[in-house]
């Protein structure tokens, strides 16, 4: 029997995590692997529900403490309802996003202190950790062309600046967390990518010996 993974995708916004986690899941399902793909914040009603709540442009201001807390929230119930059940039943999970996203966005992003967010995080996740995660690292200036097109939320209208802190932190993050997290290029072809986090995938988790 394969030990199934928690696998998370991580980057600013652009980066092109998200076709990535789905391509990730088109070849775990490939190969016979149940899967599950989520992406955050959201994933349950009560989490979309939160989702809204966040991600709505608004005339108020919504305070950065709010902003992590719901994001907290809003993965709490994510956790409890499908993580951990779904994990425990043997089902590979890939998911857009996951705890690092609040380390990197509200820590870096809005600059509340990181060990406050990794104690939030920790009490959310009921210490739920990825087994491995991609972080994609682009520009930002790339990531902004690459979204040019399309509707920008409340937390991606806040500009360049705002992402490149994201940037930041996230290196540093990748960095602390180097045990599970894999920085990979983003500058590459959605192929080329596909390929290199197909074969980390592969030396990372059992499949290999499959
Ligand atoms: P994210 O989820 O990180 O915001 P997406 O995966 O939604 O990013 O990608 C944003 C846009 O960039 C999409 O139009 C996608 O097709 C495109 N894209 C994704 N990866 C690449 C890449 N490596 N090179 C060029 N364009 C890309
Ligand atoms: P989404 O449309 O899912 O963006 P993307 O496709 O780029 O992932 O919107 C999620 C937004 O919420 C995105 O700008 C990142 C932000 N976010 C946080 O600020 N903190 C978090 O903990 C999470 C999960 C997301």
């Amino acid at each position: 029997m394969i030990k199934n993974f928690f696998i998370t995708f991580e980057g600013i916004d652009g980066s092109g995590k998200s076709t990535q986690a789905k391509l990730l899941i088109d070849k775990l399902a490939s190969i016979n692997l149940e899967t599950l793909f989520l992406r955050e914040p959201g994933g349950t009603s009560i989490s979309e529900e939160i989702r809204s709540v966040l991600l709505n442009n608004r005339k108020d201001e919504m305070s950065s403490r709010t902003e992590a807390l719901l994001m907290c929230a809003s993965r709490a119930q994510l956790t409890k309802d499908i993580i951990i059940p779904e994990m425990k039943g043997g089902k590979w999970i890939v998911a857009d996003r996951y705890a690092d996203s609040t380390l990197a966005y509200q820590g870096g992003g809005r600059g509340i202190d990181l060990d406050w967010l990794i104690k939030v995080n920790h009490f959310a996740t009921y210490g739920t950790q990825p087994d491995l995660t991609f972080y994609i690292d682009v520009d930002p200036e790339i990531g902004a062309k690459r979204r040019y097109t399309m509707v920008s939320d409340r937390i991606e209208s806040a500009g360049l600046e705002f992402q490149k802190d994201i940037r930041a932190k996230y290196l540093e993050i990748v960095d602390k967390f180097s045990e599970r997290c894999v920085t990979v290029d983003g500058n590459l072809s959605i192929d080329e990518i596909s390929q290199i986090i197909w074969r980390i995938t592969r030396d990372r988790t059992s499949i290999e010996k499959t």
